[in-house]
């Protein structure tokens, strides 16, 4: 027992492990290689590798690819290990061109890209996607009785702050707080990359992180999302799968922040 660290004085299975998320294989191996004394748990089509980090329980979700799945997978996640709190991490595409592959982007806020509210436009004149409207309010939550419409869920501000306490150690690129925009989108018209850039201000693009912040925020979990440019055409780099190593490294790093210094 350690008396200095109160997140060491309960048994293991008493306490509420860290979540961390991935979509694919390639950005979850390396979490589940790093935990000790794994479990394995399959409910539907999401696994879930129950393990630990130093002691501490950690469990790692693959949630599977896109916003169906990530609600999915993290509403399964609180109703069957009531997490302490959510790391959502994994590869991205660069929409800020200040950005190169292999950065990483904290995400302050993430939104729903992918929804769009388009003006009655009479046949015949056209699709006008730069004149589509993205919908303030695609992501309702009851609450309290109350639906509460959501444009975009910010993280929680000790985990941004956990994730930027290690950017130091991250060599292999720089390391920004940023919004990240999401949405079974993969966009390579750099015009349109501009376009979602420079009106929503997005520095990403990917497909999972809203939908589990919003399964976050309805049980008020602690979440952040932590994301690595595996590719950008704004400088003509194509998707290299290292970045996810790369990522899910820096990610350990935070986990262990977070279990030797706990809130
Ligand atoms: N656009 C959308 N999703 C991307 N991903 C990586 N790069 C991009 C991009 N440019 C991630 C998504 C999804 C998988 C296909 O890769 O989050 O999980």
């Amino acid at each position: 027992m350690n008396m200095q660290n109160p997140l060491h004085m309960s048994a293991t299975h008493t306490r509420p492990p860290i979540l961390v998320q991935g979509a694919m294989d390639v950005e979850v191996e390396t979490l589940i290689a790093a935990l000790g004394k794994v479990t394995v748990n399959t409910f539907g089509s999401w696994t879930f590798w129950e393990g630990e980090l130093s002691g501490y329980p950690v469990v790692v979700s693959r949630t599977e690819i896109g916003v169906a799945n990530a609600a999915a997978a993290t509403a399964l996640a609180m109703t069957h290990y009531q997490p302490k709190l959510i790391i959502n991490q994994g590869t991205a595409g660069g929409h800020d061109p200040q950005l190169y592959r292999g950065d990483i982007v904290i995400g302050e806020s993430s939104f729903n890209m992918g929804s769009y509210l388009t003006e009655l436009t009479p046949k015949g004149e056209g699709i006008h996607p730069s004149r589509w409207q993205n919908f303030d309010m695609t992501m309702y939550l009851r609450e309290n009785g109350e639906v509460v419409k959501h444009n975009h869920f910010k993280a929680d501000p000790a985990l941004v702050a956990a994730a930027l306490s290690q950017a130091p150690h991250y060599t292999k690129g720089n390391v920004v707080k940023g919004i990240i925009g999401t949405g079974d989108e993969w966009n390579r018209e750099l015009d349109r990359i501009n376009w979602l850039h420079h009106t929503f201000g997005t520095a990403v693009e990917e497909m999972e992180t809203s939908a589990a912040a919003l399964v976050a925020e309805a049980y008020k979990c602690p979440f952040v999302s932590i994301r690595v440019l595996s590719n950008t055409d704004q400088h003509g780099q194509d998707f290299d799968p290292q970045t996810a190593v790369n990522c899910q490294q820096f990610v350990l790093r935070i986990v262990q922040q977070l279990i030797n210094s706990p809130k």
